[in-house]
Parts: structure tokens; sequence; C-alpha cells
């Protein structure tokens, strides 16, 4: 077992890392302020999209009433959650993280209630993948309440963009740096007194061409910076799921770049890494992504 110690908000955290595959297990108060970290970050999206845009212009772009007041219900949940974590975060003693700057990619109505859909669903993962490592019970109950908001707001997302609203029987939990990797990128920068959490991001992975793919068809896999294809020459593709991972044809074509073929058992939104081992997913083998992914059945 690797035990490490790490100081946050002057209250020691205990890292530990019991065997390959195991998930780190963070004390509460990281968890929560991992939690409102993501919360700043999709209550800033949607105040900044309601700012952008207006009632008639969510009318013009085909999105009928009341989506535009329920947009607005849904960006009040956000505020909530953060003055809730905000607030748990005071009491029991820990300093709250504030709010960063961000960088949003999207540039017309369509691609904020794109992202926004995306946004929700890696909430749902965060929340579901943060689930086992809270010790606390009223701390669980209360992420759970989140969580199933979460879920309602990224069905009543997809519905909206035509995408099948509930697509797989189960969602898929993803660990700290997992979403670390796939939330990193909208932050520009944060205030240098928000506590540094012990989460790190693996190198990046885009899916070319974006958008929807349908299994049995293929796309081709980018790792970003800090991939590094010669130390990577003999790797797998992996969706990860809650029932271990779904693995997917992988077919290097140079330039440190890959075909990857979408396999069957995997619907809806889905997370694909790329990885050294060829019998698991986790955070000691994943070299690049997750990189996220629309399936729709072919
Ligand atoms: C809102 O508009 C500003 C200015 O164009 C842009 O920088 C920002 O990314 C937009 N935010 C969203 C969520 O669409
Ligand atoms: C769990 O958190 C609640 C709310 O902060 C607190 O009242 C309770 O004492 C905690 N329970 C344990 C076992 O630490
Ligand atoms: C796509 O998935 C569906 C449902 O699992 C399956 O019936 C079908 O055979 C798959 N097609 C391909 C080409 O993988
Ligand atoms: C990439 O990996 C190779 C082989 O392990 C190593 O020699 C090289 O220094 C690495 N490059 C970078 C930029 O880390
Ligand atoms: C890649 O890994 C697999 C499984 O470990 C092994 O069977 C295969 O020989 C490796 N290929 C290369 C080119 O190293």
């Amino acid at each position: 077992m690797k035990v490490s110690r790490c100081v946050l908000f002057g209250v020691a955290v205990t890292i530990v890392h019991s065997r390959p595959g195991v998930k780190r297990a963070l004390n509460d108060a990281t968890i929560l302020n991992y939690a409102l970290t993501l919360e700043h970050l999709e209550a800033t999206f949607y105040q900044q999209g309601l700012q952008n845009y207006t009632h008639e212009d969510f009318l013009n772009a085909g999105f009928p009433d009341p989506f535009y007041s329920n947009l607005g219900k849904v960006a009040s949940d956000e505020q909530n959650h953060v003055e809730f974590l905000t607030s748990a975060l005071t009491a029991a003693g820990a300093m709250p993280v504030a709010q960063c700057t961000y960088s949003f990619p999207a540039t017309d109505i369509r691609g904020f209630v794109s992202l926004a859909n995306v946004l929700e669903g890696v909430g749902v993962s965060a929340y579901l993948g943060a689930a086992a490592s809270i010790a606390n019970k009223t701390y669980l109950t209360a992420a759970g309440s989140i969580l199933t908001v979460e879920a309602r707001h990224n069905a009543y997302l997809r519905a909206a963009l035509g995408q099948v609203p509930f697509a797989q029987p189960f969602d898929t939990p993803l660990d700290f740096n997992e979403v670390y990797t796939v939330a990193s990128p909208f932050i520009t920068s944060c205030p240098s007194t928000n506590s540094q959490l012990p989460v790190k991001a693996f190198p990046s992975l885009t899916m070319v061409p974006s958008g929807n793919v349908m299994n049995g068809s293929t796309a081709t896999l980018v790792p970003g910076p800090g991939f590094n294809s010669t130390s990577n020459s003999n790797l797998s593709a992996a969706f990860v799921t809650i029932t271990g991972p779904v693995w997917a044809p992988l077919k290097p074509i140079g330039n440190g770049q890959f075909i990857v073929t979408i396999p069957a058992g995997v619907e809806g939104q889905s997370y694909i890494v790329l990885t050294n081992s060829m019998s698991d997913v986790s955070d000691d083998n994943i070299v690049a992504g997750p990189a996220i992914v629309e399936v729709e059945l072919m």
C-alpha cells in the first residue's frame, strides 16, 4: 500500500492507493471542494448563457416554451448547489473554493445547449464516481440529492436536442482525475487563495470528427499535449462503464493518432480513454482521455 500525505487548508489529507485500479480516497472536505469546483463552473456557464441569449433567441433557434424558463430554473439550481456546498464546507471548518475564470467554446445557442448537456452528463458521472469515497453519510445523501437533479437536467437537455433522454440503463462513474481531464480545459485561472485539489489531468483526447458516432463506425482519436507516442507504442482503447471497460479496436495511423471502431455496448454520452493496459482501466494506466463521445445505435 502506498500512502502519501498532503496538506490542504490546514487539514491533513491521506491519499491511499492500495492497489492498481482502486480509486484514491480523498477526505470529505476535499471532495466537497471538488464538487464545488464543478458547480461554480456550471453556475457561471448558465449565468453567461442567459446573459448571452434572450428568450426570443431560444425561440428562434427552435427551443420552444417553456425551454427558456426551464433553463432559468437549471441556472438557479446550480447556483443553489454552489451556495449549499459553500455553507457545508464553512460549517465543517474548511475553506470553500471560490469561483474561477472560465473559457467556454460555445459560439451559438445550439452550441451552448449542447455544451450544457455535456456538462450535466459529466456532473452526473463526477458525483457518481465520488460517491464511494464520501465517508460521512450526511454528505453522501446530500451529494445523491444533487446527482439526481443533475440527471434530470441532463435528460431534459438531451430530449431538447433530440437525443434519447436516458440512453443507457446505467450511468458511468468517472474518477477525480478523469473528470478533471474533461473539466480543466474550461478553467482559465483560479484565485491563488483556492486550495489546490489533489487531482491531475491526463493528456486530452479528442475524437474527430466531433459529434455523434454510431456503433460499428470508425473515428480518429487525437491525443493532446503531454501525450508521448514514443513511450506509448502498444495501447488499447476502452470505454469506461460501470460494468467494466468496453474495449474498442484501435489502429495506430502514425503522427500519434489512432483509428478506433466504436464497439457495441455503449450508448449516449460515453467516455473513451487510451490505456497501456489490456485488462483494466485506472489512473495507473490511462495515457490520454477521456474523450467524450455521443454514441447512437446503428
Ligand atoms: C458568452 O459570451 C461571451 C462573449 O461573447 C463569451 O466569451 C462566452 O464564452 C459566452 N458564454 C457562453 C456560456 O456561451
Ligand atoms: C457528518 O456531517 C454532519 C454535517 O456536517 C455532522 O453534523 C456529523 O457530525 C458528521 N458525522 C460524522 C460521523 O462525522
Ligand atoms: C450496434 O448496437 C446494437 C445494440 O447493441 C446491436 O444490435 C448492433 O448489432 C450493433 N451494430 C454494430 C455494427 O456494432
Ligand atoms: C517519450 O518517451 C521516450 C521513450 O520512453 C523517451 O525517450 C522520451 O524522452 C519521451 N519524450 C518526452 C517528451 O517525454
Ligand atoms: C502489445 O501488448 C500485447 C499484450 O500485452 C502483446 O501480446 C503484444 O505482443 C504487444 N505488441 C507489441 C508490438 O509490443
